[in-house]
């Protein structure tokens, strides 16, 4: 039997950045903007609005077409690099939110390839029978750690969530294959360098602007760009599969020559590859769900389709799972 998602949701909030927006902030333009990354506009959360917020909402509009009580969950895996504090765990705050009072509840942080991580850690839950239903939600809200006078980053990230409900299904169906990787020699590439046990909240760090995402964006463009096909290759293969059976592509939503080059390599046609970063930017581990959620109720997707979700992010890390659905 495979574990099967029985149930997709997501919310973004209201508020949208647009690029004319940008422009009167940083020295950008809209052309630049549109040209080098495909991004048009980014939702933003409130000041009082927080991750658990945004992931509860996700969480109940997952639980909603699932047909699933918040009560009967046993778990509650939530993927995110943006929790409300250090700790309790996002998870946990959500869990009371949604009065799932049966449900175990951590965090993963895997950046944006965390919804990945999580969808599998859940896989393993199901299939060890551990666990008979389980919550994954990708949720961020990334404008809280973004610098908004940094051009270089501030044009390409946005606040969201997604969540899926999954239980074992049937034979054939679900989740087929997975990959995860990892290499922390690409740490430093991608990093929030303060507000940890290495360089703790001072008045220093916030004068030299250390708790906003400091990024090298032309290393994580290759890197993406090459793990991005490669990853999802290998869960096709994995799966007994060629690329041809594949009937629908959900990448990271973080740049849209990213996934232009991974389609390309991958030699997948370009209307079988799911986009709404021009809407969202990038919202790191809440991306992949959001998409998902998206693709499913506009009837994109349908019963036995092939489907591969694949990511890349800080860590560095990246990681891809091949579902039926
Ligand atoms: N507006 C105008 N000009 C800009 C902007 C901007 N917003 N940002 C950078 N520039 C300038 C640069 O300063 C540079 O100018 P220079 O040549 O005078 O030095 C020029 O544009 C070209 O800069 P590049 O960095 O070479 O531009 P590139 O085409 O590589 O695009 C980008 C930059 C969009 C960041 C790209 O490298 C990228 O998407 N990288 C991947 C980022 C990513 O996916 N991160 C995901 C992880 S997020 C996470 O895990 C939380």
């Amino acid at each position: 039997m495979g574990a099967s998602i029985i149930g997709t949701g997501h919310y973004v909030p209201e508020k949208t950045l647009t690029n004319q927006d940008l422009e009167k902030m940083v020295d950008t333009s809209d052309e630049w903007i549109i040209t080098r990354t495909g991004i048009r506009e980014r939702r933003i959360a409130k000041r009082t609005e927080s991750t658990s917020d945004l992931a509860t909402k996700a969480a109940l509009n997952a639980l909603d077409s699932a047909g699933v009580k918040p009560e009967e969950l046993d778990c509650i895996i939530v993927a995110t690099a943006t929790p409300d504090m250090m700790f309790p765990s996002v998870a946990c705050l959500v869990q009371e939110k949604l009065e799932a009072i049966n449900a175990a509840a951590f965090d993963i942080e895997a950046a944006c390839t965390g919804f990945i991580y999580a969808l599998t850690m859940a896989q393993q839950f199901l299939l060890t029978r551990y666990y008979s239903k389980v919550l994954v939600i990708g949720a961020e809200t990334l404008s809280k750690i973004t610098d908004y006078k940094d051009r270089n980053t501030c044009v390409l990230f946005g606040d969201g969530a997604g969540a899926v409900v999954l239980e074992l299904g049937e034979e054939g169906s679900g989740i087929l294959s997975s990959e995860l990787g990892a290499d922390g020699k690409g740490a430093k590439l991608l990093k929030l360098p303060a507000g940890g046990s290495l360089h703790p909240a001072s008045g220093e760090t916030v004068n030299n602007r250390m708790h906003y995402i400091k990024m090298d964006g032309n290393e994580v463009f290759k890197f993406a760009a090459r793990k991005m096909s490669s990853s999802a290759k290998n869960v096709i293969e994995k799966a007994g599969l060629d690329v041809k059976d594949i009937d629908f592509l959900i990448p990271h939503q973080a740049n849209i020559r990213i996934i232009a080059s991974a389609a390309k390599r991958l030699d997948i046609e370009e209307e079988k590859v799911y986009v709404n970063l021009d809407r969202y930017g990038n919202m790191s581990a809440a991306s992949i769900p959001v998409a998902l959620d998206e693709a499913v109720k506009k009837g994109l997707i349908g019963r036995g389709d092939n489907i591969v979700l694949v990511g890349f992010g800080g860590g560095l890390t990246w990681g891809a799972i091949l579902i039926r659905w």
